[in-house]
């Protein structure tokens, strides 16, 4: 973090000259509760401490000059409609300004460069953490700050939605603004109210093991899969599969494609694992949490189908080797695997899975220990 924020500050004063303010966002991981978001379910994510930082500064004129470095490309905008930059990147970026305008706040012209070692596509939303870094930002630096942390989370969503062609739910966002050092979050996504989980068990830890096959969810099936969803929540006659359960979905089988039959079927189930998983942690019972982890894999496997070969390799090793609890995360068609381990069967865990992994697809994955951190913020000096 220390020489990331070195190296924002040293690209900036050679770019821009005087110091600006520095804001960092994080990445998020996910316990469980996945693609229910958007389907007015439960999630349970938690920010890491891996971010995007990126130094501000107001500079007087109608546009936006911002350098990233790890892309090593600058772009500059405008800040109406039609001023939207190319490059994918900035795009996230503009949208953060237009988003915060089209709300009636305010936003000026400003020097940035940004920098960051959240894995890119590894389903750990980088791209939520962008979108919250610049939001938090601008909040802070044309806003007063008024813009509440729910609207700054609702910015970036809106972001995906109108600018990054993502039709994402909130759960990135969310957990990217609300993260809290050592702790998960449970949000319901249809009140969105939501409970700080303390998370710290004495005998496991969270391992996320990167495939480090690359996943983009812009045109990627993950549009389709909501649309599935909102199908047949439209066929039943409610708001989202939220409200439905088995016996609705099994009374309509007949008149649905098999395909959005095991879509709805997977959502319906993941929607009761979340809050089966919350009872296990207040009841310190990290074997059921670890089960309902196999069994939310072998949904997003079987019946959602966004998982890939290699990360249905990995959860198998993580069976066999006797990992309490093992599953895809994120989006999905790439990325991690999240997994609770023992602490005593940590270092074989990860041994053996680079040796295995590698041996089969001729590269190793990443991994990286889960450090629950905090979400959007700005850093003092
Ligand atoms: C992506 C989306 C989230 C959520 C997850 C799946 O990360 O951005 O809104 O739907 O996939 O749980």
């Amino acid at each position: 973090m220390e020489s990331m924020k070195a190296e924002i500050q040293k690209v900036f004063k050679e770019r821009f000259g005087e110091a600006g303010a520095l804001y960092a966002s994080a990445g998020r991981i996910n316990l469980i509760g996945e693609h229910t978001d958007y389907n007015g379910g439960f999630v349970f994510p938690g920010a890491i401490d891996k971010v995007i930082m990126a130094e501000i500064k107001p500079n007087g004129l109608e546009k936006v000059r911002v350098f990233s470095i790890d892309i090593d490309e600058y772009a500059e905008f405008g800040l109406k409609e039609e001023d939207a930059p190319k490059q994918s990147w900035a795009r996230y970026i503009f949208g953060i300004c237009r988003e915060i305008q089209k709300r009636g706040g305010e936003v000026k012209g400003f020097d940035a460069v940004f920098a960051g070692n959240v894995p890119l596509g590894a389903g750990l939303s980088s791209s939520a953490a962008l979108e919250s870094c610049f939001a938090f930002a601008l909040n802070d630096l044309f806003n007063n700050n008024k813009i509440d942390k729910f609207e700054l989370a609702k910015i970036g969503q809106s972001t995906e939605h109108n600018y990054c062609g993502v039709n994402c739910g909130i759960m990135d966002q969310f957990a990217s603004v609300f993260g809290r050092k050592g702790n998960l979050m449970r949000l319901d996504c249809r009140s969105m109210e939501y409970e700080y989980f303390p998370f710290n068990p004495q005998d496991y830890k969270l391992v996320l093991v990167d495939s480090r096959v690359k996943h983009e969810l812009k045109d990627s099936p993950y549009n389709k899969r909501r649309e599935s969803c909102e199908r047949v929540a439209k066929r039943l006659g409610i708001d989202t599969l939220r409200d439905a359960t088995m016996e609705q979905l099994e009374a309509i089988k007949g008149d649905i494609t098999a395909e959005d039959y095991f879509r709805a079927k997977f959502v319906i189930e993941e929607k009761q694992r979340v809050l089966d998983v919350c009872d296990a942690l207040n009841a310190g019972d990290y074997e059921t949490v670890g089960k309902k982890m196999y069994e939310t894999h072998a949904g997003l496997s079987k019946d959602y189908e966004v998982s890939c070969e290699e990360l249905d390799f990995l959860n198998d090793v993580a069976k066999t080797l006797g990992v309490t609890g093992s599953r895809i995360m994120g989006g999905g068609f790439g990325g991690c695997t999240i997994n609770l381990v023992k602490n005593d069967l940590h270092d074989d865990f990860i041994k053996i899975a680079v040796e295995k992994f590698n041996e089969k697809y001729g590269h190793e994955p990443k991994i990286y220990d889960v450090v629950i951190s905090d979400g959007a913020r700005k850093i003092e000096e």
